[in-house]
């Protein structure tokens, strides 16, 4: 029997111009680049200009992706959005992003869980293509956490950067079995009562403000890493794959430290990760497909690949995708 699976044809992402060093932070605060790149190995990210919104940055980032597959924007069905910096309350980025590019018809949507985002976006493209609802969808990870800083904690801001990244996903059929290209499992959870260790203190509701991140880094840490491995064990249990037959792991990039136990854990060696923290910190939803556009540029992607992408965010919210490329 064949299946419809949610094959990956497309890929693009989007850095703003401007580089941060870690040097820049030690001219306003009590840091230093060697502490930034021992405690998080980020050397470097990019920040958006004062006129550059999330939407800009998806844009250019869908853009590539539609070149990268030969396609014109009114051969998507949907685009969906992962971002936590919206251009506006509403309408989403999305539908912003979706007149941009000229799209004519379909649908575009937001979604938001956190740094987690990008898993959860593929997730529901996933289900829209295997539930016949949707033909392509494009996927965007794209977010400003520039724009969310408190310039004066030191413990925070130095950890996130700005960018956008961009997979476009086809229904094609498959022999139902996991060496299918495309999609094979999914792992999505949330645990609400944690989210007073990562959040931002403003909101439409709460205070009309867009209010800055604040984190308890070590709570977030100790988290991850358990959270991380367990769903990543959980999503290759449901796909009925071994770890040693994952080619590539792209993991959230938010701390190497976390990258490298996460993998230790799993048992996967390091040369299968890939890693991008060191050049784009912190992009929260953008950095896996961020990391998925790099490789591929890199040439490292080959197809039919197996690919895991896990990540966590605030919520917490934390999930993982295996695909075949
Ligand atoms: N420069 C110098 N010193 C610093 C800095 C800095 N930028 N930031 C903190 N410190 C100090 C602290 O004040 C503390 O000093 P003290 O011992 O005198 O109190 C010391 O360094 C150690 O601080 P810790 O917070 O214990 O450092 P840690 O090793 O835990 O690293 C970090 C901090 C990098 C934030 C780490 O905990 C981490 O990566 N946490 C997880 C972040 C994460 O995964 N986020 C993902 C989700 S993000 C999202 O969803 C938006």
């Amino acid at each position: 029997m064949t299946v419809l699976r949610a094959v990956p044809i497309g890929i693009g992402h989007y850095l703003p111009k401007n580089i941060i060093e870690n040097s820049y932070f030690e001219t306003f605060l009590d840091t230093s680049d060697d502490w930034i790149k021992a405690r998080s190995g980020i050397e470097r990210r990019h920040f958006a200009e004062d006129n550059e919104l999330t939407s800009d940055l998806g844009f250019a980032a869908a853009k590539n992706a539609l070149k990268h597959a030969s396609l014109n924007a009114n051969d998507i069905d949907a685009i969906i959005v992962a971002t936590s910096t919206p251009d506006l309350t509403f309408p989403s980025t999305a539908t912003k992003i979706q007149h941009k590019l000229g799209m004519t018809s379909g649908f575009a949507f937001d979604i938001q869980a956190v740094c987690a985002g990008f898993v959860f976006a593929l997730a529901n493209a996933n289900a829209l293509i295997i539930s016949g609802q949707a033909k392509r969808v494009m996927v965007i990870g794209a977010e400003t956490f520039s724009r969310i800083m408190n310039w004066k904690d030191r413990s925070t801001c130095v950890l996130f950067g700005d960018g956008a990244g961009a997979l476009i996903l086809e229904a094609q059929e498959g022999d139902n079995d996991n060496q299918d290209r495309g999609i094979i499992a999914t792992d999505l959870n949330s645990d609400g009562s944690l989210a007073d260790i990562l959040y931002v203190d403003g909101g439409v509701s709460k205070n009309q403000q867009s209010g800055v991140l604040i984190m308890e880094g070590k709570e977030v840490y100790k988290h991850a890493v358990t959270k991380l491995t367990e769903t990543a064990e959980t999503v290759l249990k449901k796909a009925k794959i071994n770890h040693e037959e994952i080619d590539w792991v792209i993991p959230h990039q938010a701390n190497l430290r976390i990258i490298k136990s996460t993998s230790q854990k799993l048992g996967i060696d390091l040369s299968k990760i890939i890693v991008t923290v060191q050049s784009h910190g912190n992009t929260s939803a953008a950095s896996i497909p961020l990391a998925i556009s790099v490789a591929n540029k890199e040439k490292k992607l080959k197809k039919g690949d197996l690919l895991l992408t896990e990540a966590i965010g605030g919520g917490l919210a934390w999930g993982s995708v295996i695909f075949r490329w």
